[in-house]
């Protein structure tokens, strides 16, 4: 690496050619999959609604699992499961439509409808991916939640889609405990009043509360499910799913994707940037929880008839080798982790990846966050011994898959460690200033989307003002993404994180608004302001600055409290790094926090205008804080 690159010249043609007639571009892709019946358009454009390949109709589960029983692929590995003990499972194709058809039907026994929501709470198991297969199959709408969110969280978003069922295990897994879902979920439903109905996955023997009518046990009720449903034909614009995630607001925003558009892109970008065939083996670390499990755990690698691993772990339990060990066990040809994990993984040193053999690898990706260059070259020497092309892909919650990366499985471009590379075929991304208008290579800008592709979001669940508001409001005819971006000289992308009051707390999006409110929950606490601070591991970290009610007085005890707090509203993900206490926060005259100005003072940057500030003596206030903090934290190292 290093040194001056240039694009293969055929391949930038051809992307410009791509995005240039998208329709007939995409309509290519959207006949690569098997269509119940022929879409009437390819796309029906009212910005900011699109409506890809109206009229098709088609069947997520089909796709993913029916479709592999007229081949050879029947009886290949479809699922490999393996959780941190060394507990296996393996489902073959034939196996994972069993047991498909036969959730698909149990749903149905309990009143589950075409367009209902089913709300899934569940743990890294080969039931999560069922479930989704099985909604998708009657033509329910799934909405996932990661089971690391705490009760309010799960609350929340149950009560924005008015789900009537859920589905949970007693516990999770993690590091050598149990985390009880059942329980949080109990919690839950004192906030959630719309779920009737709970069914619960057993996986342990451990005691947990059940109440008559309204929970029941999976065991009991997959008894009498049927061996076969048949698949519903669905509007290329059915919702597959509603995913909720972080935006800058406390409320989340409901991400609704829709089954032709999703698939299609889904399909065509997984072949581009994994080159994903019979033979891989396919490993994504991310959670099935987050939008890169939904694509690149489940939907992605069963379309494509891929044997999909999945493991429910972390990087560095038992030992910081695992996930090298699973690598050699399986096979694995494609690995995709976050940033985050190399990091950690990285510190441990290389003493952990000399044992094993790593030479089934064939291509590595990354997602997230921003990859740092050394950190990429380090995932490039020691895991991909320099034989593997880093996959960095660039995309969100509301893309659906991925917009920006290296395409391999196409055209291996020379890579630059750090930079995204190029748009994939068909998507038109740019890099704009204030005004929305293209800046010169080398100038940061905001990132945004020029053209519809079809696995953009149809929309915010039941809001699509705010839908308009968020994405295409700020830019003129642009889908704005909400990050900071440069084009270089050779129109290679980088991407610096999110220019909106979203955090990226090792690879998890966060709302500041969403902790914000989480921390004045405290009984004690008047007001409070959220910011990410740069961390080495991490990405981001979180930090609270906080003011008290009369009468409270600061110190570790109440400290403790605001991070039980944060814990117990969202989950372990958003524990805050440090919790300050200010008499006053920095506002402007309207009485907006500042959170710009705590920012440069925790990174001891120049404040810069501070025109528009109403008290300067807050900053003060807040300076003098965090010098004292400063001197502390040295004198204990
Ligand atoms: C935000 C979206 C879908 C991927 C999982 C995250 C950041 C994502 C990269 C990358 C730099 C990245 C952006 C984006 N991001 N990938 N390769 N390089 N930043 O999905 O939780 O919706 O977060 O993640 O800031 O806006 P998400």
């Amino acid at each position: 690496m290093g040194g001056k690159f240039y694009p293969v010249k055929g391949y930038i043609d051809f992307l410009k050619a791509a995005s240039s007639d998208i329709e007939s571009f995409w309509a290519r892709e959207a006949s690569k999959l098997e269509w119940f019946k022929h879409w009437d358009r390819v796309l029906e454009w009212e910005e900011p609604f699109a409506k890809w390949f109206a009229g098709g109709m088609l069947n997520a589960s089909y796709l993913c699992v029916d479709k592999h029983l007229y081949s050879w692929h029947k009886n290949k590995v479809a699922l490999y499961w393996e959780d941190e003990e060394g507990h296996t499972k393996a489902l073959s194709y034939f196996q994972l439509y069993r047991e498909v058809n036969r959730f698909a039907s149990m749903l149905r026994n309990l009143g589950v409808n075409k367009g209902d929501r089913v709300v899934l709470y569940m743990p890294m198991i080969p039931e999560l991916p069922i479930a989704m297969l099985a909604s998708a199959r009657i033509g329910a709408i799934h909405t996932v939640v990661f089971s690391g969110f705490s009760s309010q969280a799960l609350a929340d978003r149950i009560n924005d889609t008015s789900a009537e069922i859920l589905i949970t295990a007693d516990f999770g897994k993690r590091r050598g405990r149990l985390i009880p879902l059942k329980e949080i979920v109990d919690e839950t439903l004192k906030l959630a009043p719309t779920i009737k109905k709970v069914v619960v996955i057993r996986r342990t023997k451990e005691a947990i509360n059940i109440e008559d009518g309204r929970d029941f046990m999976y065991h009991e009720l997959i008894k009498d499910a049927e061996n076969y449903v048949e698949p519903e034909p669905l509007e290329s614009c059915h919702p597959l799913y509603i995913l909720y995630t972080s935006g800058t607001t406390g409320k989340p925003k409901g991400v609704m994707h829709s089954t032709g558009g999703y698939l299609v892109y889904n399909y065509a970008t997984y072949k581009w940037v994994f080159d994903i065939s019979d033979e891989s083996i396919h490993w994504c670390t991310a959670d099935v929880g987050w939008v890169t499990g939904h694509s690149s755990i489940v939907y992605a690698p069963l379309l494509h008839g891929a044997t999909v691993l999945m493991f429910e772990g972390t990087p560095d339990y038992p030992d910081p080798g695992v996930w090298w060990r699973i690598i050699e066990k399986y096979g694995v040809t494609i690995f995709y982790t976050s940033p985050t994990a190399i990091r950690m993984l990285m510190r441990y040193g290389e003493e952990w990846l000399k044992n094993y053999d790593l030479s089934s690898l064939k291509i590595l990706g990354s997602v997230g966050e921003p990859i740092n260059p050394e950190v990429w070259r380090w995932y490039y020497k020691n895991v991909g011994g320099e034989r593997c092309p880093i996959v960095d892909t660039w995309w969100q919650t509301e893309t659906g898959g991925i917009m920006i990366s290296p395409a391999p499985g196409m055209e291996l471009i020379p890579l630059k460690p750090g930079s995204v590379t190029l748009p994939l075929p068909g998507i038109d991304a740019e890099v704009v200033d204030e005004e929305g208008k293209p800046v010169s290579a080398g100038i940061k800008g905001y990132l945004v989307i020029r053209k519809p592709w079809p696995g953009m979001l149809m929309g915010l669940y039941r809001d699509p003002e705010r839908y308009r508001e968020v994405y295409w409001s700020r830019f003129k005819g642009m889908y704005y993404t909400g990050d900071y971006a440069m084009k270089d000289e050779e129109g290679y992308f980088w991407i610096f994180g999110r220019a909106d009051e979203v955090i990226k707390v090792a690879g998890h999006r966060l709302g500041t608004a969403e902790i914000e409110s989480a921390v004045v929950s405290a009984p004690f606490v008047a007001e409070a302001a959220v910011i990410g601070k740069p961390d080495p591991i991490k990405g981001e970290v979180i930090v609270v600055f906080v003011i008290l009610k009369e009468g409270h007085k600061p110190g570790d005890e109440l400290r403790g409290e605001i991070i039980r707090h944060v814990r117990e509203h969202i989950g372990p993900i958003a524990t805050p790094d440090e919790v300050h206490f200010v008499a006053k926060l920095p506002k402007t005259r309207s009485g907006k926090i500042m959170r710009r100005l705590l920012k440069a003072v925790i990174m001891d940057k120049p404040i810069g205008d501070i025109t528009t500030l109403e008290d300067e003596a807050s900053i003060e206030e807040v300076k003098s804080v965090y010098e004292e903090f400063k001197h502390i934290m040295k004198s204990r190292l």
